[in-house]
């Protein structure tokens, strides 16, 4: 058996297909998670995936004594793969204190737990939106970090220079920012996969609730943009990816394979595709044709995305395996699989 690994967030969207890839490459879990916006039913998911069930603290990570306990607890935990924040753009904006509370101090709390041990290893899960619209397409690592567009967006800039600066004062603290681009997608067994609580904001989980008939019709936010047919580009990266990813990532720190104590990596497909691109291919590759309406622009929304994943290719030797077609095709698994448990309750 390998290292034990605390997954917070773990009975999340991305964190949960991390669980699993962890506990089938013979790592010990322990996850913590708040379930504020995850089920414990996708304990289960795990279990059944993976024939084993990770140890789980169900606290919140704002509760500052919880965490210092938890760490008394698990004294051999050195290596975090942490995901628990909050994640909705819109929400942000309408609420930013509860995006600065929650997203910064739940950080701070295990920085600083993770900055007295002799040999700690932290992986951060950040996002794309630190670019916000870049200059030059694809974006690399080096690009500039503008102003973010959302207090979720400047929760993730400000949560990756809390991390350097702890990483300049604690040369035993090794850290990894991961800026993924627009994660989608579930696990092939789908008996896990996203679970946006009330109305989707994100395209994905919008659009196959709605070819499952639980949504009327998808809205396509504006085909007034300057791309090829109008409609904002984004590159989707199946979660599968980046689940591997974390654990690589991960890896290359707890053996100090890492030349520096801090760095970033984009984790992309490096492929770009609009909307209108992603209702073809879905329509093609399930035969399920997808209502939808064209409306104005979204607010905050850029007009493309996409990575250049030369750094996480070269230096992590990581790069994306799943394409489109099959992160659609195992959304709509999914999808299908809620339907049938919903029915069957
Ligand atoms: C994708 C495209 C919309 C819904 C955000 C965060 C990012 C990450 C992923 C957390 C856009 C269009 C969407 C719909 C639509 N968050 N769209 N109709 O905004 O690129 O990224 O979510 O991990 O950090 O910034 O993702 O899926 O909301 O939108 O037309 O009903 O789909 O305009 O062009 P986004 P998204």
């Amino acid at each position: 058996m390998k290292a034990k690994i605390l997954v917070t967030g773990g009975l999340g969207f991305i964190g949960s297909h991390t669980v699993v890839a962890l506990l089938e490459q013979d790592y010990d879990v322990v996850i913590i998670d708040n379930l504020s916006n995850s089920s414990i039913e996708v304990l289960g998911g795990i279990t059944k995936i993976t024939g084993r069930t990770p140890e789980f603290e169900n606290f919140d990570l704002r509760n500052k004594e919880q965490v210092i306990e938890f760490f008394d607890k698990y004294p051999e935990i050195n290596g975090v793969i942490h995901f628990a924040a909050s994640k909705a753009v819109g929400e942000s904006v309408e609420n930013p204190l509860l995006y600065y509370e929650n997203n910064l101090s739940t950080l701070i709390h295990l920085l600083k737990q993770l900055s007295k041990k002799q040999d700690a290893n932290f992986i951060f899960s950040s996002s794309c939106t630190v670019y916000g619209q870049a200059d030059t397409l694809p974006i690399s690592e080096d690009a500039p970090v503008k102003k973010a567009m959302s207090p979720y967006g400047n929760t993730k800039q400000i949560g990756e220079e809390i991390i350097e600066d702890t990483c300049k004062v604690h040369p035993n603290l090794k850290a990894i920012s991961l800026r993924y681009f627009n994660p989608v997608g579930a696990h092939p067994s789908a008996e896990i996969g996203e679970l946006p609580i009330g109305t989707p904001q994100n395209l994905i989980p919008f659009l196959t609730q709605t070819a499952i008939g639980k949504r009327e019709q998808l809205s396509v936010f504006g085909d007034d943009y300057p791309t090829s047919d109008g409609t904002c580009i984004r590159d989707y990266i199946h979660v599968m990816d980046l689940a591997q990813a974390h654990i690589i990532a991960l890896e290359r720190l707890m053996q100090n394979k890492a030349e520096n104590n801090y760095n970033v990596f984009n984790l992309g497909t490096g492929k770009g595709n609009s909307v209108l691109e992603v209702i073809k291919t879905f329509e093609n590759s399930t035969g399920v044709d997808l209502p939808y309406k064209i409306v104005g622009r979204r607010e905050g929304d850029i007009t493309a995305a996409y990575a250049d994943t030369g750094k996480a290719n070269s230096v992590l030797n990581w790069k994306a395996k799943y394409t489109l077609d099959d992160a659609l095709k195992s959304a709509w698994k999914w999808e299908n699989k809620v339907k049938e448990k919903e029915t069957q309750e």
